[in-house]
């Protein structure tokens, strides 16, 4: 495994200072409201189970399971709800919690969606974002580290659903994605 890896682009101990960080802001911002994390899986889990327990306030949470419809309509914005998420969020802030924003198409759709269930707000905590790569406009209020548009793996996130386990963000060695 450690040869399908190019290197360290965060490290374990840089995301921990992150996580660290956003929990006290979002501990913070949401004192005294009723707040439910939605995470969004794949992905988002090992962001997710790192960043609640830096919370000092009582918080709700869900998981939903989302993917685009194939590569050649994932540019439509069109996600398919694997697994939906069985909280009531009616009159309930939201934060849906990710571990990264690339064109940033699964987030607006996500975000429309939980708009239409009568929360009091909806709002995006991300581990990493690619700005470079978007294709739509979407705030995301919660950013923990700004990336280069390189293939990265680790701390939730995949390559052929490997290397999620890593705990360092990496980035992939082009030759492995290069031999298909
Ligand atoms: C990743 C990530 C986001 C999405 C971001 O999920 O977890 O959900 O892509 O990309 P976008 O901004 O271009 O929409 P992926 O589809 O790889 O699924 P996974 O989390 O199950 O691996």
């Amino acid at each position: 495994m450690q040869n399908d890896i190019e290197g360290i682009l965060v490290s374990r101990d840089t995301i921990r200072e992150k996580v660290i960080e956003l929990g006290k802001r979002i501990s913070k911002d949401y004192e005294g409201k009723d707040l439910v994390l939605v995470g969004v899986l794949k992905g988002g889990f090992v962001f997710l189970a790192d960043l609640m327990r830096e919370l000092s306030i009582p918080v709700d949470m869900d998981l939903i399971s989302v993917s685009s419809y194939g590569a050649s309509t994932k540019s439509s914005g069109v996600v398919r709800i694997i697994k939906d998420i069985d909280i009531n969020v009616a009159n309930k802030h939201v934060l849906l919690v990710e571990d990264i924003v690339d064109t940033g198409l699964t987030l607006k759709y996500l975000k429309e969606l939980f708009y239409t269930r009568g929360p009091l707000s909806v709002k995006v905590c991300t581990a990493f974002d690619k700005p470079s790569r978007r294709k739509v406009e979407i705030e995301v209020e919660y950013c923990g580290i700004e990336i280069p548009d390189k293939f990265v793996i680790g701390y939730g996130l995949d390559y052929a659903g490997k290397y999620r386990n890593l705990p360092d963000l990496c980035t992939l060695s082009p030759k492995v994605y290069m031999k298909e």
